[in-house]
């Protein structure tokens, strides 16, 4: 079967197609025929250097898969037959063609769900009810700024709040502002070239906003932009790839540059900075497939639809990373086999 290797760090085109054995489900394991395969930023990141959670190098990466059971390995239950659709939480291997991963990770993918959607759904939306249900304590009337708000993990967030009756603040590059505003986001901005913290205080008549999501690493202005008693969750630094290979050198001051939020500060504010990383929970496996569940009965329902950007093919792994570096991604990027 085919894999896609990161074998040492680099532009995109570092990415390597091996040939290689089908994986044996060990005990307790399922054995998935892939379909597709969710792009994460942080797979940009592990090519990059500069994620620490990734596998060593020379690895597969790959969060998350859609596709069919091939075969199940001892004291797998039942419902997890051979030809079943299948939605896997992979962490790590699932750029390939097949891969093996244990049954408690493994989710029905429902009948209305296409492979490349399935794919879509499991680190952006669980991601997503972390910050805002878990953290965020979203309600209706709260506003909440979200960063990157047409990316993968942000159209994920828009649907969440539009479920909760929150108002979502948006910053995106300027081309993806209408397809924001038709996803539901009250306000957008051009982060890039407008201080989003003045037009956060513009929006809201200097109020600020109850919660901010923000993995892009502006933590300090996103700090400022909180209403009394709002919450920033931090859960990434996409600020940190500063071009498609590594500079230490550019990275550096940037890592430098966070802040340190001091207890007493945060008292007298009233406000609270939260950390999420998903990739960190894997001990806590019984909440995330309770999650994954409820996701798939909002699905169902009608109540969220994965934005699938852009597909690419499993051996175009390259030009799908490029596509995400370059900013031209609205939603998720998926890669397909077959
Ligand atoms: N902690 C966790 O558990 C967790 C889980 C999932 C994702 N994350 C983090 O959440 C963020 C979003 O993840 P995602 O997978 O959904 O990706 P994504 O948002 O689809 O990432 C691509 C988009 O990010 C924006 N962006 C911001 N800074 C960028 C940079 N330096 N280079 C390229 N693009 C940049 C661009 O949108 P614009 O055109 O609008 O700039 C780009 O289109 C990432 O930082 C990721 O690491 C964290």
């Amino acid at each position: 079967m085919r894999s896609v290797w990161i074998p040492r760090t680099g532009p995109p085109e570092v990415l390597e197609i091996r040939e290689g054995p089908y994986p044996e489900p060990a005990p307790g394991e399922v054995l998935v025929r892939v379909r597709a395969s969710g792009v994460n930023f942080a797979d940009v990141m592990a090519r990059l250097g500069l994620y620490p959670d990734a596998p060593r190098r020379p690895c597969v990466v790959g969060y998350e898969v859609a596709g069919t059971v091939e075969r199940v390995g001892t004291g797998v239950d039942g419902q997890l037959t051979t030809g079943r659709r299948v939605i896997a939480l992979t962490r790590f291997g699932g750029y390939a063609e097949a891969v093996s991963v244990p049954a408690l990770q493994v989710f029905p993918l429902p009948e209305k769900m296409s492979f490349t959607e399935g794919a879509a759904i499991p680190v952006n939306y669980l991601t997503a009810v972390l910050m805002l249900r878990h953290f965020g304590n979203v309600h209706a009337g709260d506003r909440v700024l979200v960063h990157a708000a047409a990316g993968g993990v942000g159209m994920a967030a828009i649907q969440l709040c539009r479920i909760a009756g929150a108002e979502v603040i948006g910053t995106a590059s300027a081309a993806k502002h209408a397809l924001l505003r038709e996803a539901g986001v009250a306000h957008a901005i051009d982060y890039r070239t407008e201080d989003f913290e003045a037009a956060v205080r513009r929006l809201t008549g200097g109020r600020g906003v109850d919660i901010v999501l923000d993995a892009t690493g502006a933590f300090r202005k996103s700090y400022r932009c909180l209403a009394p008693l709002g919450r920033l969750v931090c859960f990434g630094l996409s600020g940190a790839a500063t071009g498609m290979k590594a500079s230490y050198l550019r990275t550096l001051p940037r890592l430098l540059a966070l802040p340190w939020f001091h207890p007493i500060r945060l008292m007298n504010d009233n406000k609270a900075v939260i950390g999420v990383n998903l990739g960190h929970l894997w001990e806590r496996i019984d909440l995330l497939r309770r999650e994954m569940l409820d996701l798939l009965v909002d699905y169902e329902a009608g109540r969220i639809r994965p934005v699938v950007g852009k597909t690419f093919p499993l051996t175009q792994a390259a030009a799908a990373h490029r596509y995400i570096q370059e900013r031209q991604n609205v939603g998720k990027v998926v890669l397909t086999v077959g």
